[in-house]
């Protein structure tokens, strides 16, 4: 079975993004081994001044990070989840991201740019936004990232489902809108 990896950074408990994610994850397990990465439980220090110093310019990088790093570049598929925070996602995604950008497992280089060496080839980015900011609109510095990172690693497509508005719309409305969001991403998971 082809292997796929979730990365949830989900917030809440009662988080809409999660709940889109869960209808996703519904769909895709059943064509592919699904490994979930919480990324609230990875316990990997974001890297600063300190961390930066230690781990990368003395080649001390944390084994929790290249097992982590390894998993994605050999999966065949990722799932980002991830609400819309100001403007983009929550910083310890990108924490998360910047520990596992690793050279010679996620990315290398040929001498003259930087190659990806990931086996994905396809992503699949789940998010809520607060705001009516549709993806593309520059407002949205979430999905650009996202695609940015799948060209360093070599990720493939980049689709997006994000349901918007959430934050002003009625009860009614958002319920709706959630249902609707969860049907877009089922469907894009059956062809995933
Ligand atoms: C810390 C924080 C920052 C947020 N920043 C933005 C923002 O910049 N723009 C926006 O449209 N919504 C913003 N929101 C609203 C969320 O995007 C929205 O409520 C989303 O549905 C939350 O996702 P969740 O239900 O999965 O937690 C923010 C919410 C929080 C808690």
């Amino acid at each position: 079975m082809k292997k796929l990896i979730v990365i949830d950074s989900c917030m809440r408990a009662e988080s809409r993004t999660k709940l889109i994610l869960d209808a996703a994850v519904a769909e895709l397990s059943k064509r592919y081994e699904v490994e979930i990465i919480d990324v609230n439980s990875v316990k990997l220090s974001p890297l600063d001044k300190i961390t930066y110093v230690e781990q990368r310019e003395n080649g001390n990088i944390p084994p929790l990070a290249v097992e982590l790093a390894r998993k994605v570049a050999a999966c065949d598929r990722l799932v980002v989840a991830a609400p819309f925070w100001d403007m983009s996602f929550p910083a310890i995604l990108k924490s998360f991201f910047e520990n596992i950008s690793l050279f010679d497992i996620t990315f290398t280089d040929d001498g003259t740019t930087c190659v990806g060496l990931c086996k994905c080839e396809k992503v699949l980015f789940i998010t809520t936004r607060g705001m009516d900011i549709k993806t593309g609109d520059p407002l949205d510095q979430g999905s650009p990232y996202l695609a940015a990172l799948s060209f360093l690693w070599g990720l493939g497509e980049v689709i997006t489902v994000a349901a918007t508005n959430m934050d002003y719309l009625s009860p009614e409305d958002l319920v709706l809108r959630i249902e609707a969001a969860k049907t877009e991403a089922v469907e894009i998971c059956k062809e995933f």
